[in-house]
């Protein structure tokens, strides 16, 4: 019996040459099955660089795994797969690697916070490879799985706000990027909340040999009316997938089922806001006149919404949300919060991992800290402001501990 590299799967067969199970290869030689993508073993090394840790992913066209680097000890990266081999006509394949190195060399030139920086691409064994930064995370898809009821609108919007700058980088680029292919799936989350897009449509020059801009880069539910038969696509269509993303984010509701007539958000999720709920009926109007027409007009909208009288503070775990900076016994601290309540607290080049829940009405956050040293601390945060947070320290192992010490620490939001 052998048991599978990728899986752990114990039942093959002696002279199985792929896994029963996950049907990745047995065998640690390269493997260059034509038009096969997602074989790499672990330890497969690309151009004696890249070495393969293990899949991530795999589509119908292409694979994604993760691999460690051999030069820069503890760099990951995620290196994504691609085979055109079932292309038969030579011309076509070759316009198709044409496009790819075209399409790859522009991704490399783009630098956005919100995007895994793509790093490296190359030909190997009759197959595309593209190298990207390892993004640590979820995507919005398993977070929404793995979430019970609704997720909180603050949350929703907070991550919309982060992709409208995306998006706006995107479509404000010369020549103007289309992502196409907007949907829970293709959009990560870090642990330290961080928005990152993946999936770059690169893999559209490899879907059953099409170039032409046709429904075969959307997702049914997620694509606009205009992606289907022969409508130009623009920035608008990103409008309506990111207006279909939110809808599912606050709703569960799988737009698949009723692509183009989605039902208003608040029929699903009570709890939504009326001001969302438009804004999502806007977004995903079927005439692309209707919507917003640029994503410059809905961030505007969703900021309006923010500074709505009292609404601070229903905002406030999404001023939560991100970085903020102080003095801490005159070191720097940084505590950055995450999405799902996760807060990394770096004081000096030190570095404690906690957990926070925020009390809105009080405008209080509790934080349970495990510190590096074991102590196990937790705190009171205070919101005095918009930019200005209160942070008390009680660890045991300051000198005189009590429940609250005099120290107070202004943070101001970075
Ligand atoms: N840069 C990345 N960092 C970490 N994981 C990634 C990255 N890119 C893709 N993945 C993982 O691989 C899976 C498939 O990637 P994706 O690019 O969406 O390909 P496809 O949809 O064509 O299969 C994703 O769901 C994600 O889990
Ligand atoms: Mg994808």
């Amino acid at each position: 019996m052998q048991t599978c590299p990728s899986c752990g799967f114990n039942q093959n067969k002696d002279r199985a040459r792929f896994c029963a199970n996950c049907a990745g290869a047995l065998t640690s030689a390269p493997v260059f099955a034509l038009g096969v993508t997602g074989l790499l073993p672990p330890n497969a090394i690309l151009q004696t660089r890249y070495i393969i840790t293990r899949k991530l992913g795999q589509g119908g066209m292409g694979a994604v795994y993760q691999a460690q680097d051999a030069r820069l000890h503890g760099k990951l990266w995620a290196i994504k797969e691609m085979s055109n081999t079932q292309l038969t006509d030579p011309v076509e394949r070759a316009n198709v690697v044409m496009a790819f190195q075209r399409e790859a060399q522009l991704l490399a030139m783009l630098d956005h916070t919100n995007l895994p920086k793509v790093v490296d691409f190359f030909e190997e064994g009759s197959r595309q490879y593209l190298v990207m930064d390892f993004v640590e995370g979820y995507t919005l898809e398993q977070i929404v799985a793995a979430t019970p009821g609704f997720l909180s609108e603050p949350t929703v919007l907070e991550w919309a706000e982060q992709l409208c700058d995306v998006l706006e980088y995107l479509h404000t680029h010369q020549p103007p990027i289309i992502f196409r292919d907007l949907k829970p799936a293709n959009i990560m989350l870090t642990r330290e909340g961080k928005i990152k897009l993946i999936d770059f449509g690169i893999a559209r020059f490899f879907k059953a040999g099409k170039t032409k801009d046709t429904a075969a880069y959307g997702t049914m539910g997620y694509a606009a009316p205009e992606q289907f038969g022969t409508g130009q696509t623009d920035a608008r269509s990103d409008i309506y997938s990111l207006g279909v993303t939110l809808h599912f984010l606050l709703t569960k509701f799988d737009p698949s089922l009723s692509p183009f007539n989605l039902p208003p958000v608040r029929n699903v999720n009570p709890q939504a806001s009326q001001n969302t709920e438009a804004l999502i009926a806007r977004a995903t109007k079927t005439g692309v006149a209707e919507r917003f027409q640029a994503v410059t007009e809905l961030r505007q909208q969703l900021h309006e919404m923010a500074n709505l009288p009292n609404s601070h503070f229903s905002q406030s775990s999404s001023h939560l949300i991100g970085e903020w900076k102080g003095k801490y016994d005159g070191k720097p601290i940084r505590m950055t919060f995450g999405e799902n309540g996760y807060v990394l607290i770096s004081i000096g080049n030190l570095s404690h991992r906690g957990v926070y829940t925020v009390d809105l009405s009080s405008k209080l956050a509790r934080l349970d800290i495990r510190m590096e040293n074991g102590d196990r601390v937790t705190t009171i945060l205070e919101f005095v402001d918009a930019n200005t947070l209160r942070f008390e320290n009680n660890a045991p192992s300051r000198p005189r501990p009590t429940m609250f010490s005099s120290r107070a620490i202004l943070f101001s939001r970075q």
